[in-house]
């Protein structure tokens, strides 16, 4: 079945990203000129899922406000015939077909999932972490989506990391299959180094069967006091495989300051309209 429909769990408090997320939501934070969360829509609509279901919780109103129209600027830009710009305005939310819901307690990322579930249905879906901003030449969901229609199974994003951040993912243990594609064996949590089955971490995009859904409510809080997608993801191993994709691509941390800084410079310079002056800018720093 064709994967029409993705989650965006948007609920998180943003703490790493403090003072800022006092008031703007991280999934709003700016990355050259649209929000973190428009890039994964983007990556979406390329994969040709258009149907995004937006899980959000309290003080997250503005990601509401921006996929909405703004009658103020319509008006303004049409008076000074600044088409372009109106046709800026307007196209995302013109391309996709939203839809949100509230995840009333931050209990986890799993739990954010299960409030999804109403609107899901039985078919395989895509979740994204707006958070994880990849850089690739083939958007990162449009490369699982092609593994998917060979799989038919839930496809994980993965991508090696260092030793001292393997604490900080989801790990999974796999068997390479074909390269870069692995039959996962077994995932785990957020582990310590020393009980890490590799190096292999989950990063954002994920492509799920609906079966999840009965794992996820059958899940005990884990790391963290949390319901974790990633326990639930080892509890459906028992009934059919999952597999994991080392894409191509680089992935910064949009939680993480400089890995945010790094992805404005990036996405900057990929930017005509600012890369010239951004270089000279760059060229100037000479007392760093
Ligand atoms: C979540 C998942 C984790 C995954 C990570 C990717 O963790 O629980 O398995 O590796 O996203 O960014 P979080 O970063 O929300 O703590």
């Amino acid at each position: 079945m064709k994967v029409n429909k993705a989650i965006f769990p948007a609920a998180g408090l943003g703490t790493r990203l403090l003072p800022i997320t006092k008031s703007i939501p991280k999934e709003m934070l700016v990355l050259v000129d649209k929000p973190l969360i428009q890039y994964g829509v983007e990556e979406c609509i390329n994969a040709k899922i258009n149907d995004i279901i937006i899980v959000t919780g309290r003080g997250k109103t503005a990601i509401e406000d921006y996929f909405d129209r703004s009658i103020e600027h319509e008006i303004m830009l049409k008076e000074k015939g600044k088409h372009n710009l109106l046709k800026s305005v307007n196209d995302i939310s013109d391309r996709i077909n939203l839809t949100y819901t509230r995840q009333k307690e931050a209990l986890g990322l799993g739990h954010a999932i299960l409030c999804a579930q109403n609107m899901v249905g039985e078919e395989p879906f895509a979740v994204v972490l707006s958070d994880d901003i990849i850089d690739s030449n083939v958007p990162v969901m449009k490369q699982m989506i092609d593994i998917y229609k060979n799989y038919r199974y839930s496809i994980l994003a993965v991508q090696k990391v260092q030793d001292e951040d393997v604490s900080k993912y989801g790990i999974i243990q796999g068997k390479e299959i074909e390269k870069g594609l692995f039959k996962v064996e077994d995932l785990v949590e957020k582990p310590e180094i020393n009980e890490a089955p590799s190096n292999l971490a989950i990063i954002g995009r994920y492509i799920l069967m609906p079966d999840i859904f009965n794992f996820i409510s059958k899940t005990k809080p884990g790391k963290g006091g949390e319901i974790q997608l990633t326990d639930a993801i080892k509890s459906l191993l028992s009934i059919q495989p999952v597999y994991a994709l080392e894409f191509e691509g680089v992935r910064y941390d949009g939680g993480n300051k400089l890995d945010l800084l790094k992805a404005q410079i990036v996405y900057g310079l990929k930017n005509t309209e600012i890369r010239s002056g951004l270089i000279d800018f760059i060229k100037k720093l000479d007392f760093v």
